[in-house]
């Protein structure tokens, strides 16, 4: 079963990774961030794929990914499990900068984006959603950081925000009483274009900051680069426990509903 690792900020190349092959995938919903790429991580047999969110050179702005794009490309390439790693924004404390988060609810603040590949005249189709994040995709990455005696947040509600700017001590403060303890700008619309197409797809978030207003100070890029190393290790390491046993799941996903 093919995995991918859709890449966030901080990501747009893997470490340990062996690049076996690029494919540069044409679709209906114009070009994917980046070609992807195809090859084996931390020496693991089956090989996984590779899509750069933001682009190989960290380019696109997250209300600029061609979401749509990327998604029907992983799909194309046979693709049935999707980990989404992201940076975020901590709000609840153990969210902290550094910390790894596997949230299991989202909330979409995001507004005009391709959000749907149901979007023609007849074609109508519900995603069901209640649970936006796959239930076994996460307990095979929670129980894999306990193996590795990694300590991880193992539950979250992610805000999905437009961005490109961070939001402001008020907004964070509503997206808090909302009920929403992690913040970022792109499971939205990625999580439910997955959905549609029937894949598998969970996010490993990142801490790199506290969300704004959440400590004293104002956001600092050093001490976001700083966080953002402590999380990436925890991630790589859960990753190379996780992926042998990721490439074992069936997508297991809602069907649509087509009333
Ligand atoms: N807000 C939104 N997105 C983010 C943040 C944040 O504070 N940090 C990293 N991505």
């Amino acid at each position: 079963m093919t995995t991918a690792i859709i890449g966030g900020s901080g990501f747009s190349q893997l470490d340990a990774f062996d690049l076996k092959q690029k494919h540069s995938v044409h679709t209906p919903y114009g070009q994917t961030s980046a070609d992807v790429l195809e090859g084996n991580i931390f020496g693991l047999d089956d090989s996984i794929l590779f899509l750069p969110r933001h682009g190989d050179k960290h380019s696109i702005q997250p209300h600029k990914i061609n979401y749509r794009a990327n998604i029907y490309a992983l799909k194309e390439l046979g693709v049935k499990n999707i980990i989404a790693l992201a940076a975020v924004g901590g709000i609840d404390v153990p969210c902290e900068p550094g910390a790894l988060i596997v949230p299991h609810q989202l909330m979409d603040y995001t507004y005009g984006r391709e959000m749907t590949f149901f979007d023609e005249f007849g074609d109508v189709a519900h995603a069901e959603f209640t649970e936006p994040y796959s239930a076994p995709m996460r307990s095979v990455f929670i129980n894999a950081a306990e193996r590795a005696g990694i300590k991880i947040v193992n539950r979250g509600i992610y805000a999905v925000t437009q961005g490109p700017r961070f939001e402001t001590a008020a907004e964070i403060q509503r997206i808090q009483r909302d009920g929403a303890t992690i913040v970022g700008m792109t499971a939205m619309p990625e999580a439910v274009l997955a959905r549609e197409l029937g894949l598998g797809y969970m996010t490993a978030a990142l801490s790199v900051n506290y969300a704004a207003g959440i400590d004293s100070g104002v956001i600092e890029d050093d001490d976001i680069h700083a966080a953002y190393s402590v999380a990436a290790k925890k991630c790589y390491a859960i990753l190379k426990e996780c992926l042998p046993e990721i490439a074992k799941l069936e997508s297991n996903v809602p069907s649509l509903i087509k009333p």
